[in-house]
């Protein structure tokens, strides 16, 4: 495989190279950088850009002196490494303070101080030149149905999205805001657990034009969710932001892979979304943004197999990239697909001008038992894609 560029625009979160192995049931199983040491090594290693949470480079409760050292320190060897500091966002969940969540907290005095919290560290993305501020709730959602009035919980979390859109918009900001559903862990069940849910609260925002979401892979498959259907949904409707890539095995705690680690096929076809588009709609929205990286190297892993992992990332990626291409490219691809009707579905279904009156009115005559044989090709297709990716 090629090496990465800066044009692959690939990008890691600080928390990802720099998780250090602590799960529930074990202590850290490798050491702690400093956050300058991550992003030196990211950048030789090909990254074009990283992300942080605020806690990922300074501590909680640093003073405002200790958090400009730090941050400045960062910045100064992010722009020396050529590191785009693409994204930032805040960490609601560590601290117990926000054990029952930073924006839905049953306490109010928890919500006020969650809230002073995020628009800091809005303030905070706007000053590292960042593009995308990540909002993922991970403590946002309760163990118990009895705990919450989720009517009210689904009011504070609008309230304090649109506090903290409305306060970039004032601020002129060039932000945009990415929610990022997951289903539970570390919540039994976190509210927003899909996109679905996401897109749906973004619809009832006074401010939802720079709300969007940031789709994690791990996230939608632990809720047994497409995740490139999800993509393509959020593309639809104009809100793919940003992207976490990961991996995970099915239905299980959030393993947080290397992209590809996991459901391999599927990492190939949101590979072939993300780089090919559409097959039928050259029109449809792009994502044009980072390839971020949201994985954690395995706690088994000592810093050199953290690096390796850093790679693996971006090395599946551009080879899952390259026989995309290929797939797309092949003549039997097209022909297979011709076939199949996929250019046929961006066709609209009513002829232009036509109303659902005119369309009762006539038959075509449409032949249904001949219809029904139809051989749509599908599992033919199928195998094309898996002779491209293993073949
Ligand atoms: C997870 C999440 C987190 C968030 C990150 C951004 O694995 O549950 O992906 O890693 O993406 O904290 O806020
Ligand atoms: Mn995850
Ligand atoms: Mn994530
Ligand atoms: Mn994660």
């Amino acid at each position: 495989t090629r090496q990465p560029t800066k044009e692959d625009k690939f990008s890691f979160g600080l928390w990802t190279v720099g998780w250090t192995g602590i799960d529930p049931f074990g202590s850290a199983s490798r050491p702690a950088l400093d956050p300058w040491e991550y992003s030196d090594k990211l950048a030789e290693l090909g990254a074009w850009g990283i992300t942080f949470h605020d806690n990922d480079v300074f501590p909680f409760g640093s003073s405002d002196e200790d958090k400009t050292r730090i941050v400045t320190r960062l910045k100064d060897a992010a722009d020396q490494a050529g590191l785009v500091i693409e994204m930032v966002t805040t960490n609601t969940f560590t601290h117990p303070v926000f054990k029952d969540g930073g924006l839905t907290s049953n306490d109010r005095g928890v919500r006020r101080y969650g809230l002073r919290k995020v628009l800091q560290a809005v303030d905070l993305a706007a000053e590292m030149g960042a593009s995308t501020f990540v909002m993922w709730g991970g403590r946002e959602g309760a163990e118990y149905d009895s705990s919450k009035d989720l009517h009210a919980a689904m009011a504070r979390y609008k309230e304090g999205l649109d506090t903290v859109a409305g306060y970039i918009k004032s601020q002129g900001y060039d932000l945009r805001i990415g929610l990022e559903p997951k289903p539970n862990e570390p919540r039994g069940d976190i509210f927003l657990p899909t996109l679905g849910h996401a897109m749906a609260l973004i619809a009832d925002l006074e401010h939802g034009d720079i709300v969007g979401l940031n789709p994690e892979v791990g996230h939608e498959q632990m809720a047994n969710l497409n995740y490139t259907h999800g993509l393509a949904q959020a593309l639809f409707s104009g809100k793919l932001f940003h992207i976490d890539l990961n991996g995970q095995s099915g239905l299980k705690y959030d393993q947080d892979l290397v992209f590809g680690h996991g459901n391999l096929l599927s990492a190939f076809f949101t590979v072939d979304l993300l780089e090919n588009g559409f097959a039928a709609s050259p029109d449809a929205p792009r994502y044009t943004g980072p390839k971020h990286f949201d994985y954690k190297p395995s706690r088994t892993e000592y810093m050199d197999g953290v690096w390796e992992s850093a790679k693996a990332n971006m090395a599946t990626y551009l080879m899952l990239a390259d026989k995309a291409r290929a797939f797309r490219q092949d003549s039997r691809v097209q022909e297979a697909m011709t076939y199949s009707g996929i250019f046929e579905l961006a066709e609209p279904t009513l002829a232009a001008g036509e109303t659902a009156a005119d369309l009762l009115k006539g038959t075509d005559e449409f032949d249904v038992d001949k219809a029904a044989q139809r051989d749509y090709g599908f599992v033919k297709l199928h195998q094309l894609a898996i002779e491209h990716l293993i073949g």
